[in-house]
């Protein structure tokens, strides 16, 4: 039997919940052709987002074509040519020869290689002779736009981990050339997403930065409790076992709502339970995944400084205001400015996340495991 819940792999179908609103909203942006950036913390549920947006803009519109990009090991330009052009190939041509004809109407100076893959899927891919592509990049950041102008498509564009573009060579210049191009295209709609949510707000947010003002930037939230309810109880049902609103909603409240850790606390309860399950079944599920964690959440832990250390002992006991005085000395956290220097470092860690005056532990499980097995031992 399949498992009901789906973690760590893009969620789809009947793995799938909610969403409504958002999914309507980015529709109408893309419809609209405005760029559009989406920003969360990790593992909220982006990527399945505009997967799930795709397919079902694909379904109503065939001129409507989507382009997948994910430069999550993209390190350098000549990776980053190479890896865009391909899958813009790849998602735009229906045949090799397609594919041939299309590399030859939209380079003028640049003769790649185009390669196909032995696999009955035949992907193309395209590799290039990088001293001639340095010299006319101009010709694979337009790539988008000729092919759109010439299969009278729209194209939209969608690059995953897009702040992976910071770790290329002279990052400021080669943004500031990306956007200069990207924004003259017309044909061609971009949606920019990635997992490092710091990373990508500063991208868009700042107005020194290339991307500022590129679109609209959309910060998305958790799923709430209500769907997460109707969605374990159904997935208990499908499988032939069954589960309580209060159980359901207790699953839900212990990971925050956290899409990610939703589903893999209720897998691991679905495991336990023999045909209903119980509050001990979570029980025990949550200690088997924070012995599963524990290796990983220890070292975390051996990496943090007294003051950080202090601070999330604050904020697991459900602190809000670190800066009273109070506070300061039952947490030892020293002066407010240092409480916002540890905020800072807890941040970068992707350990926090902030969200105006509120700061939310960015794992519920690790948040958890500090209570449970690390301040009480301390
Ligand atoms: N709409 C949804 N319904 C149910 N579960 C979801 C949904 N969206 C996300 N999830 C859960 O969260 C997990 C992470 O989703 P996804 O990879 O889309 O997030 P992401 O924000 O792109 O993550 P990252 O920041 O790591 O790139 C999925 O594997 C799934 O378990
Ligand atoms: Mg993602």
């Amino acid at each position: 039997m399949n498992s009901p819940f789906n973690y760590g792999k893009l969620a789809e179908g009947a793995y799938y919940t909610d969403r409504e609103k958002e999914s309507a909203w980015l529709e109408q942006q893309l419809n609209a052709g405005i760029n559009t950036m989406l920003i969360s913390p990790r593992r909220w549920g982006k990527s399945s987002l505009v997967q799930h947006v795709a397919a079902r803009m694909k379904r109503k519109d065939k001129k409507t074509v989507f382009c997948f990009i994910d430069l999550y090991n993209t390190r350098s330009m000549e990776e980053f040519a190479e890896v865009y052009s391909s899958a813009l190939l790849k998602s735009t041509s229906g045949s090799f020869e397609e594919a041939v004809a299309t590399v030859k109407s939209v380079f003028r100076h640049i003769v790649p290689a185009i390669n196909l893959s032995p696999d009955p899927s035949s992907e193309v891919s395209l590799s290039f002779d990088w001293k001639t592509v340095k010299k006319n990049l101009n010709e694979v950041l337009d790539m988008a736009e000729k092919i759109a102008q010439q299969k009278k498509i729209k194209l939209i564009v969608c690059v995953d981990e897009f702040q992976n573009i910071s770790y290329l060579e002279d990052p400021a210049a080669f943004q500031k050339k990306l956007r200069a191009h990207w924004q003259k295209h017309h044909h061609v709609t971009y949606v920019l997403y990635g997992s490092r949510q710091h990373m990508m707000t500063d991208f868009f947010t700042k107005p020194s930065m290339p991307f500022y003002k590129f679109g609209e930037v959309f910060f998305l939230e958790k799923i709430p409790g209500k769907y997460w309810t109707s969605f374990i109880t159904r997935r208990f049902k499908d499988t032939g076992k069954s589960i309580g609103e209060t159980e359901a909603v207790a699953i839900a409240g212990l990971m925050k709502n956290h899409p990610y850790f939703v589903q893999q606390l209720s897998q691991a309860v679905w495991l336990k339970t023999s045909r209903k399950a119980t509050m001990t079944n979570i029980e025990e599920a949550i200690e088997d995944l924070l012995d599963q964690y524990t290796i990983l959440y220890q070292k975390e832990a051996d990496h943090l400084t007294n003051f950080q250390l202090n601070f999330l002992k604050a904020l697991a006991d459900g602190v809000t205001s670190f800066t009273k005085r109070a506070v300061l000395s039952d947490y030892d956290l020293g002066s407010s400015a240092n409480v916002k220097r540890i905020k800072e470092a807890l941040q970068n860690k992707e350990i926090i996340d902030v969200f105006g005056k509120e700061v939310q532990f960015n794992d519920p499980m690790f948040e958890l495991w500090l209570k449970k097995r690390y301040f009480r031992r301390r």
